[in-house]
């Protein structure tokens, strides 16, 4: 049993202050296990109780996680300041305050966002100990050479002289220009970075992974999905580089070779 004010359940997991929580629930417009609840500092057990606002239920789930698929045209920011926030692809109604991106893609990039408000969660996803690896899919300007596998594996050095940990890279099946790259860090810029290093050019970039979490085929451009808390224990897992590519190959290959 975990005993909480209504009021503060309420705050915690939406945009709702704790005044016009008064408010709500002195018009009625708050039921708990369905029927009306006029105070707004009883306690309630948020493992078992439902509660409600406006009809609309309120998830007990403490933090919110969810997965997008960040089209292009889109920033990794709280702010719009720079353009439209990645924030913006989640539905208004499941929008709630503290909500931020978990890491970063450039405004041009694709693909695997995690957004959420659990700051702890992300401190464990940025943290570069941590060495969460991420599998991105591109297509190059130029034709893979077999000899990226080795110059990735082995620290390759950016201009401006930072160094990279070793990556793995290889060539998708179907076509010379599109690899996949696993990174275990988050250098600014680092995949496109990488290709220009060894003379080539990242023409689209589309994240797949992140960790074991993978962009599900059904999830499409500037959709979004909730994961629960569990889903999410999914990042600090490392899927097989070889296996992966192998087999989602063939549906991120068409992707980027239609885009
Ligand atoms: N590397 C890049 O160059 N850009 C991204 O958006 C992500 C990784």
């Amino acid at each position: 049993m975990t005993l909480i004010r209504l009021d503060k359940f309420i705050s915690e997991r939406t945009e709702y202050s704790r005044s016009q929580i008064k408010q709500l629930a002195s018009k009625g417009n708050i039921t708990l296990n369905g029927c009306a609840v006029r105070k707004n500092d009883i306690k309630i057990d948020s493992d078992k109780d439902r509660v409600s606002v406006c009809g609309k239920e309120i998830s007990s789930q403490r933090f919110r996680y969810f997965l997008v698929n960040k089209p292009e045209g889109y920033v990794c920011s709280t702010s719009d300041n720079d353009g439209k926030s990645v924030l913006e692809l989640i539905p208004p109604e499941l929008r709630t305050k503290g909500l931020f991106p978990a890491g970063r893609l450039d405004k041009d990039s694709l693909g695997a966002l995690l957004i959420t408000d659990d700051g702890e969660l992300a401190h464990r996803i940025l943290s570069p100990k941590n060495h969460i690896p991420k599998i991105y899919i591109v297509k190059l300007d130029r034709p893979f050479q077999s000899k990226y596998i080795d110059i990735f594996k082995n620290e390759l050095k950016l201009t401006g002289g930072e160094t990279c940990l070793p990556a793995k890279v290889r060539k998708a099946e179907n076509s010379d220009k599109l690899a996949f790259v696993e990174l275990l860090e988050g250098k600014y810029h680092q995949v496109k970075r990488m290709f220009a290093a060894v003379g080539n050019h990242v023409d689209i970039l589309m994240r797949i992974s992140l960790g074991g979490l993978i962009l599900p085929e059904t999830l499409g451009f500037g959709q979004c999905m909730e994961l629960l808390h569990k889903d999410v224990e999914n990042l600090f897992i490392r899927p097989d580089f070889d296996l992966f590519c192998q087999s989602l190959s063939p549906f991120f290959s068409a992707i980027l070779i239609n885009k």
